[in-house]
């Protein structure tokens, strides 16, 4: 049974008389799902910042690259898999974390949902700080597969450690720092419609389930405008590499910072004990006026082999297609995160809208491989890769 397999499974169902439920173009996935969204969600879900250059860039900087097909090299099966922090993961894909995610099912638990996902899946949910569910709810449907727990780290060095230390007890495997919105970013199409969902107390289960957090609002039955103050008053703590020794010492998981784009902080990252590197642009949602994510991946995966390191690098932003996937491993990630296509899959079907997808990607991926003759992650090098 490869990935490859799921289009079997397709043409076979409709040869029993039954069409895919969800599509495969991802404009189409995008137009579906947001007409399936509540209207206050589409455009925390779909925008980004400034004129959303750098959102598109993110999707486009992906064509810039081709692969190069080579021949009688076929392999009926083909080896997906990579070992992160200890665990082998079936194919190298992980979901992003997406803060809304809960609100983007009907029932409003769509963080639960989301580790359903992952158990079906066996791609790895990194679950967000903004939940609509605790954090040890989440884990809990997650089982005993592979799970990271992001963290925006607060003003509140207490309630950091307090996040922290029941990401640990709760099971999850690694802590992801997301050092790129302290603040928020510019996001025309929030602001004309006055969206930003944690002002209206959405999305802030693992606040008020925590008992720091709690005693930072005067009380477990604080009411809901003191739990938003409070909340804005801690959310975003400013960092700089001076407290990376301190979020250091609050984890002996693996520590991964996302957000790192440019060579010279991954090489100090390293230096300074952090265990992986993410290099995303958060989708094009926080800076705009950059370039497509990718174009930083490259330099970033060299920075970590010359500090002599062989700690992950995850990529994400803009990836949509299994063929993205692979042109990101073989710029050198070591996994590669996917966004919004996963949680367009949730609000426009569920749990197995969101399957599907991710089955989809890891489905074009694997038979990309198979087709150009690049049957392994070893061989998915920069060779494989021409720049047009
Ligand atoms: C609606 C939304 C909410 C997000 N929330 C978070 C979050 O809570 N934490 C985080 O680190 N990144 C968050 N991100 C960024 C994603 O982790 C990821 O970097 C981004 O979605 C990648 O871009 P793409 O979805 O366009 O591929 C969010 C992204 C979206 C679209």
């Amino acid at each position: 049974m490869t990935f490859g397999d799921y289009q079997i499974e397709l043409y076979l169902g409709a040869l029993g008389g039954t069409l895919p439920a969800h599509p495969f173009d991802y404009s189409e996935l995008e137009a579906n799902a947001l007409a399936a969204l509540p209207p206050e969600l589409r455009t925390y879900v779909a925008g980004g910042s400034g004129n959303e250059a750098t959102q598109r860039a993110n999707v486009e900087a992906f064509d810039r690259w081709a692969l190069v097909p080579r021949m009688l090299n076929a392999h009926a099966e083909r080896d997906l898999s990579v070992e992160l922090f200890g665990r082998t993961l079936t194919s190298p894909l992980l979901m992003a974390p997406v803060g809304v995610v809960g609100l983007c099912t009907p029932d409003q638990h769509g963080d639960i949902h989301a580790a359903e996902v992952s158990v079906a899946t066996g791609v790895p949910l990194i679950g967000s700080t903004l939940m609509s569910d605790p954090l040890e709810d989440v884990a809990a449907a997650a089982g005993d597969g592979p799970k990271w727990f992001q963290l925006y780290t607060p003003k509140n060095r207490e309630l950091a450690a307090s996040l922290v230390s029941r990401a640990e007890a709760a099971g999850y495997d690694a802590i992801v720092i997301t050092l790129d919105t302290w603040v928020p970013g510019w996001r025309p199409r929030d602001l004309a419609s006055g969206n930003f969902p944690q002002l209206r107390g959405k999305a802030l289960a693992n606040y008020t389930s925590d008992p720091v957090f709690q005693e930072m609002c005067g009380g477990p039955d604080a009411d809901p405008s003191t739990v938003v103050f409070t909340w804005v008053g801690t959310f975003g703590n400013p960092l700089t590499w001076d407290d990376l020794p301190w979020l250091r010492s609050l984890t002996s998981l693996p520590l991964v910072l996302k957000g790192i784009c440019h060579p010279d902080d991954a090489r100090r990252a390293i230096d300074e004990g952090v265990d992986g590197i993410y290099c995303s642009n958060h989708g094009g949602r926080q800076a705009n006026g950059g370039g497509g994510a990718l174009e930083w991946l490259p330099d970033v995966v060299d920075a970590v082999a010359a500090a002599g390191s062989d700690a992950p690098v995850v990529f994400d932003s803009g990836v949509r297609t299994g063929v993205d996937v692979v042109k990101a491993l073989a710029l050198g990630a070591t996994a590669v995160a996917i966004g919004r296509p996963y949680v367009y899959g949730l609000a426009l079907g569920g749990v197995p809208g969101a399957v599907h997808v991710l089955r989809s990607i890891q489905a074009e991926a694997d038979l990309v491989m198979g087709v150009d003759g690049y049957p392994s992650r070893a061989d998915l090098t920069r060779d494989a890769l021409r720049r047009l």
